[in-house]
């Protein structure tokens, strides 16, 4: 009997790990999603509006992240995350879930528009010509792809 508790004790133990950790992926997704948010606004369309100095190492750093992200964003909602929320303002909408290829290629198109981006992308004016066609790829995924919690 008492082994059958602790049994049981340690399956549940196990069984909220598997749910914390797939919290924790829901998780990264909003940590980078929030690294993206300040590195397309105080960095990339700061320096277009000139409001900051143009700098090459800065917008290479902003631009890894965005490869980054677009290189982890097919792994952080595998179906076991159905559901799970983050603890911002926005979530992953259920639309990731139902229509995986047009997510995917959501993705795909994002990490085009970052690569193009990066061969293009060397003083202000070719900046000020690369940030609107990211920030497209940006709004794209978010309006089908994300939903406003509340
Ligand atoms: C392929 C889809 C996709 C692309 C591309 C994408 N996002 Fe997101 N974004 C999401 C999803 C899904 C969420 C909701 C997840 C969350 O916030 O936890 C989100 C949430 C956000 C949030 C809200 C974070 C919060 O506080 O909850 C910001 C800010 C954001 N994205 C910025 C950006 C920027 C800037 C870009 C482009 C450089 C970008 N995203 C590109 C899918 C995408």
């Amino acid at each position: 009997m008492k082994r059958r508790l602790m049994l049981i004790g340690a399956a549940l133990l196990l069984g909220n790990g598997v749910v914390i950790a797939q919290q924790d992926l829901v998780n990264e997704g909003q940590m980078l999603m929030k690294a993206n948010g300040r590195n397309m606004g105080t960095v990339l369309s700061a320096m277009a509006k000139g409001e900051k100095p143009f700098d090459q190492a800065a917008v290479d750093a902003a631009l890894a992240q965005f490869a980054d992200t677009a290189k982890k964003l097919p792994t952080l909602y595998p179906d076991s995350t159905k559901g799970l929320k983050p603890p911002g303002d926005y979530s992953p909408s259920p639309k990731i879930y139902e229509d995986r290829a047009g997510f995917n290629a959501a993705i795909a198109s994002f990490a085009k528009a970052v690569a193009t981006a990066k061969g293009n992308i060397k003083d202000l004016d070719t900046l000020k010509a690369s940030v609107p066609g990211i920030g497209k790829e940006c709004s794209n995924c978010h309006e089908t792809f994300r939903v406003k919690n509340g």
